[in-house]
């Protein structure tokens, strides 16, 4: 199995006035293509601030961090910028969509900001979207969608670039029992048959079966479950 992120005594601390707080403390992980793992773990225990730094967002005050190969220190800004846009997909809570753009619309931009063609953008778009069953909503604006429906949008766009590694911040926490399970179910099947490496915030146990892995990040690192 090939390795997708690779993260290696990971430390961060947030500047708090004159203090410093420590919220990773030499946190190592591995993920593999196909796999998908959970990290669970009470409020303010730093899962977000692991994603970001895990989707090079955010840089660590130490440690190594790796994607698909690549070590991301040394990397500019712009050299970071691109490697997010091609190597990661990213899934937030409230599906982040922008509200003036159609469904459609929503995938053929990831597409033009890496300056793909747009007829294998278009067919790459309807694709996905008639994957994820929400083809016949592909010309509506995201307020006239359901919280599940938007969430799915969100799916297929971080899919778009077909990023070998799909970041997801608590992806079911705005939806109910049985939509949250699809749209695990969704990065499931995407992880294995597409081969990417994918991990999920959550705080939502009913959906913990469908990982391969339930880790907890506790006092800094993550340990299993
Ligand atoms: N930009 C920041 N500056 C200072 N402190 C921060 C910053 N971002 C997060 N923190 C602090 O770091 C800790 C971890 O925050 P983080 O958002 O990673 O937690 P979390 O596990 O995602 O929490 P939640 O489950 O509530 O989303 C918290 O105590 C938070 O207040
Ligand atoms: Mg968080």
């Amino acid at each position: 199995m090939k390795t997708i992120l690779h993260m290696q005594d990971v430390v961060h601390r947030y500047r708090d006035g004159d203090e410093a707080r420590t919220v990773l403390s030499g946190l190592s992980l591995q993920v593999g293509a196909g796999e998908l793992v959970a990290v669970m773990g009470p409020s303010g225990s730093g899962k977000s601030t692991f994603l970001s730094i895990a989707g090079a967002l955010l840089t660590p005050g130490s440690g190594v961090v790796t994607i698909d190969g690549t070590p991301l220190s040394g990397l500019d800004t712009r050299a970071l910028a691109d490697l997010r846009l091609s190597k990661i997909g990213f899934i937030f809570q409230s599906a982040n969509l922008i509200p003036y753009l159609k469904v459609d619309e929503q995938l053929r931009l990831v597409s033009k900001l890496s300056h793909a063609d747009a007829a294998g953008a278009a067919r790459r778009s309807d694709m996905l979207l008639e994957r994820l069953g929400i083809r016949s909503r592909r010309r509506q604006y995201p307020d006239r969608l359901s919280g599940g429906e938007r969430q799915r949008v969100a799916i297929a766009r971080a899919w778009m670039n077909d990023p070998p590694l799909l970041l997801a911040d608590e992806p079911t926490a705005s939806l109910d029992e049985e939509r949250g399970a699809e749209v695990v179910r969704m990065l499931a099947e995407g992880a294995r048959t597409d081969g990417k490496a994918a991990v999920m915030v959550t705080h939502d146990s009913r959906v913990l079966e469908l990982c391969d892995r339930v880790l907890k990040l506790q006092d800094g690192v993550l340990a299993p479950a």
